[in-house]
């Protein structure tokens, strides 16, 4: 019992002599230093003397470790949310960081926009407790990631996103076992993903979208078992996929859009059980719409549009009940619509344009109502409707309606004529498949003999 109260008195006095020394000397001047190298706020030291007790500041965070029990800065976080503007304008990542070398989490949003601010190497060797490193839309941080990125073991986010990194990605990246976010998009970086991607275990987000990233996608993207998100879209990325990017079974979003992939699309993305978008377009795939894809059950929003892809639209993709987007458009799909598409319940957007798409159109009017505007089917010039039709409303190109698919050197007449008779196409447009009996030749005849049985008679008449 009386060891106990030794204890607790103890404890009581260790209390009161940090709450009245705070914090290391050594670390209060380096957080001074750091705060002076961001903020327009020269008297911050002055403001905020005691910053993990009596006068806290909101973007700075302290805890208490044991042994010997002071206080030390754990958290820094800089931006709009906390002041606005957030930094002065030669605002620079400070070397200071590396006295506060307990620091967890580092996060400076929208700060460094005028005077170039740079990643230096010992902030990733230095801090070894860093698990959250969010430097985002610092338009002035710029120069590469060091390689020294590798040392930092205990990251877990790490978000470069919106800067101006250039250089390339460090194959030292890949000693980064624990982290679960990496963001490196709308940046400059150059080179290829390095292959060394693989060993991040941990990583269930990956986005390296808006780069200039180049060369194949490394096939140990498919040791990352737990990966959710996979953005490289928007890059320069080339080749084809491996079928090892099949293994990412717990995938939900597979953007490669805008880069020069090619296809066809491996058949191992058919184990994609619980991918709710599929984002390819843009890219040289020159491929068949894949029929597994009528089998990934939880897809939402499929884009394919500018992939040169052939072929007709697969009906195992009516299957879908959970799409809300589907784009093929500037594709060279060729048949028929199938009209179950327009069955979907939660379909709202269906992007069909600039195809070779042919036949009769049979959504029920309830879908094009719904879909107005976001039902696009223009530049298909085979297609035809046996009802009024309202898909074209927000046409610039009225859609051909005619009795069922034409051949290719008729339609190319057809697309010469009604882009010199625009509107006669008000009245073509009223026409259904059952009443265009008469030829566009016939027509044209019928006018041209009214016209000259007119002049005839006018002569007549004059004479
Ligand atoms: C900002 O810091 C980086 C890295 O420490 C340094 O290279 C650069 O010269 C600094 N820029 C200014 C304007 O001080
Ligand atoms: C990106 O880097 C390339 C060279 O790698 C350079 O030519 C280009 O100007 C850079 N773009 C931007 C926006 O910094
Ligand atoms: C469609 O195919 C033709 C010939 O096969 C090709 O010339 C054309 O570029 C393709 N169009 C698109 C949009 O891929
Ligand atoms: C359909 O896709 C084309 C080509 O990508 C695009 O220009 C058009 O705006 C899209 N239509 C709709 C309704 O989104
Ligand atoms: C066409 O759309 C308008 C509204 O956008 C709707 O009032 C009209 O009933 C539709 N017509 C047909 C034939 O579906
Ligand atoms: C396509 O149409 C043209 C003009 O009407 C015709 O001469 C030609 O025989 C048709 N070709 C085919 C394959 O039907």
């Amino acid at each position: 019992m009386a060891s106990l109260t030794l204890l607790l008195l103890a404890f009581l006095l260790s209390t009161n002599t940090f709450a009245a020394e705070e914090m290391e000397e050594e670390e209060l001047l380096a957080l001074f230093e750091v705060m002076g190298s961001l903020l327009d706020y020269p008297d911050w030291p002055q403001a905020h003397p005691f910053p993990c007790t009596d006068t806290p500041w909101p973007g700075v965070k302290c805890e208490i470790c044991q042994a010997p029990p002071v206080f030390h800065v754990t958290q820094i976080h800089i931006g709009p949310d906390i002041l606005d503007p957030p930094c002065k304008i030669s605002a620079n990542l400070s070397h200071a960081l590396l006295n506060l070398p307990y620091l967890k989490s580092l996060s400076i949003f929208s700060c460094f926009t005028a005077s170039p601010a740079a990643l230096f190497p010992a902030l990733f060797q230095s801090l070894s407790y860093l698990e959250h490193l969010a430097l985002q839309s610092n338009p002035a941080l710029s120069g590469v990631i060091p390689s020294s990125l590798g040392n930092a073991a205990s990251l877990r986010v790490l978000s470069l996103s919106q800067n101006s990194l250039n250089g390339e990605i460090p194959q030292a990246i890949g000693g980064l076992v624990h982290l679960q976010q990496l963001d490196l998009s709308y940046n400059n970086l150059s080179g290829e993903v390095p292959q060394t991607i693989g060993g991040l275990k941990s990583l269930s987000i990956l986005d390296l979208s808006w780069n200039a990233l180049k060369g194949q996608l490394p096939s140990s993207l498919g040791n990352l078992q737990l990966l959710q998100k996979l953005d490289l879209g928007s890059n320069k990325l080339q080749g084809k996929i491996s079928q090892k990017l099949g293994m990412l079974k717990k995938l939900v979003l597979l953007d490669l859009s805008h880069n020069f992939i090619n296809g066809p699309i491996p058949e191992s993305f058919g184990g994609f059980e619980h991918l709710e978008y599929l984002i390819l377009d843009h890219n040289p795939l020159n491929a068949a719409v894949p029929l597994f894809l009528g089998s990934l059950e939880k897809l939402t929003s499929v884009s394919l549009s500018e992939c040169g892809i052939e072929g007709p639209i697969p009906t195992s993709l009516t299957s879908l009940k959970t799409l809300t987007a589907l784009s093929l458009a500037n594709n060279n799909l060729s048949g028929p619509i199938p009209p179950e598409l327009g069955e979907l319940p939660n379909l709202d957007l269906l992007n069909l344009s600039h195809n070779q798409l042919s036949g009769e159109l049979s959504f029920p009017n309830e879908f094009m109502n719904k879909l107005g505007k976001r039902l696009d089917l223009r530049g298909n010039y085979g297609l035809c409707s046996s009802q009024r039709r309202n898909f074209s409303v927000h046409s610039d190109e009225p859609p051909y309606c005619l009795n069922g698919a034409r051949n290719e050197s008729e339609k190319q007449e057809r697309t010469e004529d009604y882009k010199s008779i625009q509107p006669a196409w008000n009245q073509w447009e009223d026409n259904s498949c059952s009443s265009t009996n008469l030829s566009w030749d016939k027509d044209l005849m019928l006018v041209f003999c009214a016209f000259v049985v007119a002049v005839v008679l006018c002569s007549v008449l004059l004479e």
